[in-house]
């Protein structure tokens, strides 16, 4: 059975590759980092204030090699022991995910080993299952969960009924979570990529002090909306003077953070409450935040559920979590062929739709 592959990660501007190893055959097994290397990129777009497409893609070109190289020796292994390759084949921008098929593919057939494209959402969700040296997987999940996707392209909650078989409850209808940080990051004048900086800035910041609109709170949906609370952030931040944003930055910062996270617990508690599922994984880059993993954590203890909210490092995008995707599929005999080509969008199959 395949065990041991090499999963890549290129569908924006980070660079990824890991090796991970399954460790054992339930749904679900824990499954271990080998390597882990990445390349980021924040420096070459923070100039523009947010991704470049074609910068993001030539930079792949650049790290992809070197880092596939590091991946394995830090893993102790030569090609010929890895099984199978991951690689997220969709969603994401199109010339970035592009440098990652084409590599996967051309190892696949040198090495003669199956290779798999993945969902990067999916992976996503799959991130609480990766276990190192630092971090082991608590417990054992055989039943399903519930799931909040929440990062820089992306606003979702799932029900995740099994392993491939992802309900989408809600999704934002406009702006995503990390979106709303950094445009409000970019708006107060902290730069690029804005979300751990808000975090940090917010520290010791007084959340109540500013009022932001907190969008769709009470339409009793699971979908969310970030544009309304970016056009209050807009406003309020108008009709102030601009030395009172800076003096004000942390209980701006705070207030903000504050608002985008009753949102997303708001919705996520009713998620719960509509499945009666007892466990719930928060995963993407969003959910790094200090703030949201804080309130989180009180919110389960109150409600007695099992939240698993995976390390920073498997929060925001990395080639690991392809890996676990990867691995999962490939030992079920899933593989692409060599004509499958890197998607904008996911396809209709990779999640059952929402049935409201
Ligand atoms: O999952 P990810 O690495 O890439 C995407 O697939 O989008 O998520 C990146 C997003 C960015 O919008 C970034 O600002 C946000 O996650 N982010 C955070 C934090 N760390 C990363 N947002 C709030 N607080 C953080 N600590
Ligand atoms: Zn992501």
């Amino acid at each position: 059975m395949i065990k041991k592959i090499l999963a890549i990660e290129t569908s924006c501007d980070d660079t990824s590759v890991a090796v991970v190893q399954c460790q054992g055959d339930e749904v679900f097994a824990p499954v271990e980092v080998m390597s882990l290397v990445s390349a980021n990129q924040d420096l070459v777009h923070k100039v523009f204030g947010g991704v470049v497409p074609e910068i993001a893609s030539r930079n792949h070109t650049m790290y992809l090699l070197p880092l596939l190289t590091n991946a394995l020796e830090q893993a102790g292994l030569q090609p010929k022991d890895i099984q199978g390759i991951a690689v997220t084949s969709r969603p994401g921008l199109i010339g970035s995910l592009l440098i990652g098929v084409m590599t996967a593919k051309t190892l696949a057939i040198n090495l003669d080993i199956p290779y798999i494209g993945i969902n990067h959402l999916e992976a996503h969700l799959l991130a609480p299952f990766l276990n190192d040296s630092e971090h082991k997987v608590s417990q054992k999940i055989n039943d399903g969960y519930v799931a909040l996707a929440v990062s820089g392209g992306h606003t979702q909650i799932y029900d995740v009924k099994a392993f491939g078989k992802y309900h989408v409850l809600g999704k934002t209808k406009d702006d995503a979570a990390g979106e709303a940080f950094d445009k409000f990051a970019k708006m107060v004048g902290l730069g690029f990529p804005g979300g751990p900086l808000v975090d940090k800035t917010s520290v010791g910041g007084n959340s109540k002090a500013y009022e932001f609109a907190r969008p769709l709170l009470h339409d009793g949906s699971f979908d969310f909306s970030f544009s309304g609370l970016k056009s209050s952030a807009m406003r309020l931040l108008d009709s102030l003077p601009s030395d009172e944003i800076q003096k004000n930055l942390k209980d701006l910062c705070a207030s903000y953070q504050e608002a985008v996270v009753d949102v997303l617990l708001h919705k996520l508690n009713m998620a719960v409450q509509a499945t009666g599922r007892k466990t719930v994984v928060i995963t993407g880059g969003v959910s790094a935040n200090s703030r949201l993993r804080q309130r989180a954590e009180h919110w389960a203890h109150e409600q007695k559920l099992n939240l698993l909210i995976p390390p920073p490092r498997y929060c925001t995008d990395n080639a690991a979590m392809v890996g676990i995707a990867g691995i999962y599929r490939l030992r079920n005999g899933e593989s692409s062929g060599q004509d499958m080509k890197p998607q904008a969008n996911s396809l209709p199959n990779d999640f059952e739709a929402a049935s409201r």
